[in-house]
């Protein structure tokens, strides 16, 4: 008993003069509220640049328009395949969408494994792949002699001029496949199916996972417009008036836009906020010079700026006995599932030490406390900035509607939102002070995307037909 109270009292002391020391350290990664508040009008008028006519082409916040113009009537049915890239996985699915009251929507999924040489190689590689894949998938449901529409749900910026065409604008995350970029993704994996020759598909819609997002929690609740991704990358999309999109016709209704704020500060307006270690990132990364928000962000980078403020203070001589041990010098090691254990409340320091040392990082007590110091930094940093773009969609889409008070409902997926223990209370905290006058209801979505896309298709066979009818 006592040596534990000697052992608390002394890391006790440890931590008052070492957290005095640390916390200045880390002082230019903590922001005041006026930050924040800053932050948010900033995206807001970047928002705004990106639905303009004539500054759309200069705008960091592409607000791509999606063709996606109804969330679900709840009165969709149909059977329907689901493509699921850009995600943590690569996954089909198969989505019975019924009237059925208990069970409206059933699925079986696969996922499959997509190497680093495919996502790295060359297109049509990547995109015989998929092919290859939803043969197999439907091989496996007994469907190769059935037509069915497929929802493709692909994770990056594409420019679309209607529901089933999508030109990749960038490659983001940890995609980098030549040849795609430019290139309409459906014609590609029509290719890719036309090649194999062994079964059709009928690619009705490609989603972002946003939307994906969006429209499955949408069919659940009718006030869901806005969606966002927190996981490997960022994103959000809402649903804008049209007169405000002027890149499309019509001023009558709204369309879903898909933000792509991940780009946001990459013409450096973020330059006052990032640090060293967000530029050291950046440079090592698969796009250097772009992402710059969803760099400071999402699950992706926030491990690697954990690591480099690690190798920095170990240079300081505040960590690790001064020694910089080849471990730490490996890009990758320090992954963000990592961030989510050691801040756990439930975990003991002695067991934020283990979880070092089983990194290969062999750390005493002192470290531990640092290196959760840290860590917490950083993901509170990404919380918060996350939390002031959203206030920025949710504002906005008060605005647009006159209000002085908005109740909306956001559709919430990603590994990082879902894991860490403490980003989403504090992304929640963060919206909730920067846009008082909104009511947000976080929906978390289940199986989000994949859902979403075919509840898109689904929307997107009863418009064919609707057009078929008139013409
Ligand atoms: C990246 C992609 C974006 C996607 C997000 C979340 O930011 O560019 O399209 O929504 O990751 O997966």
């Amino acid at each position: 008993m006592i040596a534990a109270q000697l052992l608390a009292y002394y890391f006790t002391e440890l931590k008052d003069d070492q957290l005095k020391k640390i916390d200045k350290y880390l002082f230019s990664m903590r922001f005041s509220d006026d930050t924040l508040k800053d932050l948010m009008s900033r995206f807001k008028r970047e928002m705004e640049a990106g639905l303009g006519r004539d500054t759309n082409a200069t705008a960091t916040v592409k607000m791509l328009p999606t063709f996606v113009r109804s969330i679900p009537q709840g009165s969709e049915k149909g059977d329907f395949i689901a493509l699921d890239l850009g995600g943590s996985n690569f996954r089909i699915l198969r989505v019975k969408v019924t009237q059925d009251k208990k069970q409206p929507v059933q699925m079986e999924s696969q996922v499959y494994e997509t190497p680093d040489d495919i996502i790295h190689g060359s297109g049509s590689q990547l995109f015989d792949h998929v092919a290859d894949c939803l043969g197999d998938f439907m091989e496996k449901q007994n469907i190769k002699d059935k037509k069915l529409p497929v929802g493709f749900t692909f994770s990056f910026p594409c420019a679309q001029t209607k529901l089933d065409e999508a030109v990749l604008v960038t490659w983001t995350k940890k995609f980098k496949a030549s040849g795609v970029e430019g290139a309409d993704v459906v014609k590609l994996l029509n290719k890719a199916i036309q090649k194999r020759g062994d079964y059709e598909a009928d690619i009705m819609a490609v989603v972002n996972d946003t939307v994906g997002t969006m429209m499955t929690c949408g069919f659940d609740d009718q006030r869901c417009e806005v969606g966002i991704i927190i996981g490997t990358g960022t994103n959000a999309c809402y649903m804008e008036e049209l007169r405000h999109i002027d890149l499309v016709e019509g001023d009558e209704g709204r369309m879903c836009i898909n933000t792509e704020w991940g780009a946001f500060g990459d013409d450096g307006s973020l330059e006052d906020i990032r640090t060293e270690f967000d530029r050291e990132i950046d440079r090592g990364s698969l796009n250097p010079g772009v992402c710059s928000f969803e760099k400071m962000i999402s699950g992706m980078y926030l491990g690697e700026i954990v690591r480099q403020i690690l190798i920095d203070l170990t240079k300081r001589g505040f960590l690790f006995r001064g020694q910089i041990s080849e471990t730490l010098k490996t890009r990758g090691i320090f992954e963000t599932k990592f961030l989510s254990q050691i801040e756990s409340d439930r975990l003991a320091l002695l067991q934020v030490r283990a979880i070092l040392q089983q990194l290969g990082l062999d750390s005493t007590c002192d470290d531990s406390i640092i290196v959760k110091e840290v860590c917490g930094t950083v993901s509170r940093r990404a919380a918060q900035i996350c939390g002031a773009g959203m206030a920025a969609v949710v504002d906005k889409i008060r605005e647009n509607r006159g209000l002085d008070h908005l109740e909306v409902t956001v559709g919430v997926d990603g590994t990082l939102y879902k894991l860490h223990p403490h980003f989403s209370r504090i992304f929640q905290q963060t919206v909730k002070d920067l846009a008082p006058k909104c009511d947000v209801t976080f929906l978390l979505s289940e199986d989000g995307s994949g859902k979403g896309a075919a509840l898109i298709t689904a929307v997107g066979c009863r418009q064919r037909e609707l057009d078929a009818q008139q013409h």
